[in-house]
């Protein structure tokens, strides 16, 4: 690889943009209180930074393609380039490429090397161009910042990487293996976001559900005693994790979601397909029956959970009475909300070579119809809340004078008019259901 010859200025703001998941939202912030730390502020809003970071998703569709037309397009107001990063997921499985097809690129870095992002940017600025795509398991969140960051809702990882290798996905060649944090570095990192005005903390991993270290007495513990060590925070009122595979569950994470109050009633747990065939392929080791039967174990403790998952349409081979097994899996499981996917070969992944892929406008068809059931479902859970009171956690204004918006404890949009403040937890009446979000209307002044 070839240096830069001219070195760079050295830039004073910044700007990370995120693309795909949550963990990836989680990333981008560390990376910007990285930066931050080293003097560089964050860009104005509508002004172009000296320095962007484009932290990159690589689980769907021509991710590569999509950096570098974002690339192409990044210019500063006087026209020059600002100095630019690649990170997240594309960068960790094509960075060689990258660093050769785009020459105004100075920095790549993995998802497991961000920490190194100072140091390759005192190489870059004089202009020396870096790539760091190594994966040394957990030292990257040891070298981080203190978390500072003031939000009423705020993500915590606990467990990154994937050992699942299901035949279509990129995450264990991007994320590597499944690693967890330790429990007192977590229980630490909870309590300097409450402190710092979190209420409602969302615990994330590519497998979160399959977190596992040992508590302050040398007890092994998984995510459900983890839980119930973050829910004795005081200032903490609720509690969410994603995302589940449904192999990882345990009694303990089953259990907390009938005796925790701050664990909201909701979860998000991917089926994938409803039929069994199918499954296999994809190397899910779980059939359609032995998933529905762990839900109803969770509807036992918790009646009111509302339900989540993710779909993949046109895995090669599914034939139209396999996709049809997973409209049944659909009518039978009733999802309050979910996602859907056309299946996208991702280069390195077994399914990628498999025979039969299926024709586009045959996956654009089916996912039609798939959404057409999520979408009746998603108004009739959001219709059957209307006449419940709950309680809101105020997340920002809304479009008008006096409206705040927030999130019910199953995760719908709720917006209602009155006296508040974000961060509030505000009882209301929902009294207005429309397809993606609430209406509320208050019931009684914030609880402080
Ligand atoms: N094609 C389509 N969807 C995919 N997902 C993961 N890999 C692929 C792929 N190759 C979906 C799965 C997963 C979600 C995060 O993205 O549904 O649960
Ligand atoms: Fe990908 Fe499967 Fe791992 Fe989820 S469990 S990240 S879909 S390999």
């Amino acid at each position: 690889m070839k240096p830069q010859t001219l070195p760079l200025n050295r830039p004073k703001t910044y700007r990370v943009k995120s693309f795909g998941c949550q963990m990836n939202v989680y990333d981008g912030e560390r990376m910007g209180e990285l930066l931050a730390e080293k003097g560089i502020a964050p860009a104005p809003e509508g002004e172009e930074a000296d320095l962007v970071v484009l932290n990159t998703c690589h689980i769907r569709e021509k991710a590569a393609e999509k950096v570098y037309s974002d690339i192409g397009r990044l210019k500063k107001e006087d026209g020059t380039k600002p100095i630019i990063a690649v990170a997240g997921c594309v960068a960790q499985a094509e960075g060689e490429e990258i660093m050769e097809r785009a020459p105004s690129v100075s920095m790549v870095v993995g998802p497991q090397a961000y920490h190194r992002l100072p140091d390759m940017l005192d190489k870059a600025v004089k202009g020396q161009r870096a790539t760091d795509t190594d994966m040394p398991a957990i030292a990257k969140f040891d070298s981080l910042p203190k978390r500072k960051k003031r939000s009423p809702t705020a993500f915590l990882t606990v467990q990154e990487g994937c050992d699942k290798f299901c035949t279509y996905c990129v995450v264990p060649y991007t994320r590597g293996a499944e690693i967890s944090r330790p429990y007192s570095d977590l229980i630490d990192e909870a309590y300097r976001l409450v402190d710092a005005g979190a209420r409602e903390i969302t615990l994330l991993g590519q497998n979160v559900n399959a977190w596992s270290g040992e508590d302050a007495n040398g007890r092994r513990a998984g995510l459900g005693e983890l839980i119930h060590a973050i829910a004795r925070i005081d200032g903490l009122e609720r509690i969410r994790y994603t995302t589940s595979h449904p192999n990882d569950m345990d009694d303990a994470l089953i259990e907390a979601h009938g005796s925790s109050d701050k664990l909201m009633p909701y979860l998000h747990l991917p089926v994938q397909s409803g039929n069994d065939r199918v499954l296999k392929a994809m190397n899910r080791a779980h059939t359609a029956e032995s998933y529905l039967r762990l839900l109803e174990r969770f509807r036992t403790v918790r009646p009111d959970i509302a339900l989540s998952g993710d779909f993949i349409v046109g895995f090669p081979g599914e034939t139209e009475a396999e996709f049809e097994d997973t409209l049944s899996l659909i009518d039978e499981v009733r999802y309050s909300q979910a996602f859907s996917f056309k299946y996208s070969p991702r280069p390195g992944t077994p399914a990628a070579t498999m025979d039969n892929q299926i024709a586009p406008e045959v996956m654009s068809e089916r996912l039609h119809r798939l959404q057409a059931r999520l979408n009746r479902d998603q108004i009739a859970f959001n219709e059957a809340s209307v006449g419940k009171t709950c309680q809101v956690l105020v997340e920002r204004k809304g479009k008008h004078p006096g409206q705040w918006l927030g999130k019910s404890p199953w995760l719908q949009s709720v917006w209602f008019e009155g006296e508040a403040q974000i961060g509030d937890l505000i009882e209301v009446e929902l009294v207005e259901a429309g397809p993606n979000s609430l209406k509320g209307a208050l019931l009684t002044p914030a609880i402080a």
